[in-house]
């Protein structure tokens, strides 16, 4: 157990790889979707979810991580895959929907109008917007609406220079929902 919280934790910390398009990395990125879903008073699952929503990006750029289980994918499937083994469905599914949660939500013309440029450029990437049969299986997900509130949270979580919380600060909660 310990192995995958310390895998996390190194990752966290390690990888300065810049989150696609904007001035920040990915482990900022995750860890402000965390604060938000703490500050939405979201519950532990949800904030577990929404740190770990791009692991798949850590794993992706880790060999080691990758080789080992022979997956491939997109990287919210590749992150819902690999870490599955270590996590409840309850934490893995918004992680593995967070994308379809943009398709879904992209349905609101608000919504798709408020999209970046390049927020737009990968909805057309990953699919383009749900058509209604695709938005009624979304909604047979046991935690879609979870998978919503996580995409609201990651689209939020790209802001620059502002003060966060370290990877460590949630060591106990990653150590309480291992399974
Ligand atoms: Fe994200």
């Amino acid at each position: 157990m310990s192995n995958i919280i310390d895998q996390i934790i190194f990752s966290f910390t390690n990888n300065k790889s810049l989150y696609i398009g904007e001035g920040l990395t990915i482990s900022e990125h995750m860890i402000q979707a965390a604060m938000l879903a703490e500050k939405n008073k979201c519950s532990t699952d949800l904030i577990c979810s929404s740190l770990l929503h791009d692991y798949g990006h850590f794993v992706l750029e880790s060999p080691n991580q990758l080789a080992s289980d022979h997956i491939d994918g997109n990287h919210e499937t590749i992150g819902a895959n690999y870490l599955k083994k270590y996590f409840s469905n309850k934490i893995i599914e918004p992680i593995l929907l967070h994308v379809d949660a943009k398709k879904y939500l992209a349905r609101n013309k608000k919504y798709f109008d408020g999209l970046s440029e390049a927020s737009k450029i990968s909805l057309q990437l990953q699919g383009g917007i749900m058509s209604i049969v695709e938005a009624k299986q979304f909604e047979q997900s046991k935690n879609y609406r979870n998978a919503i509130k996580l995409r609201r949270f990651d689209e939020s979580a790209k802001k620059q220079n502002i003060k966060i919380k370290d990877i460590k600060d949630y060591k106990e909660l990653l150590i309480s929902k291992i399974i």
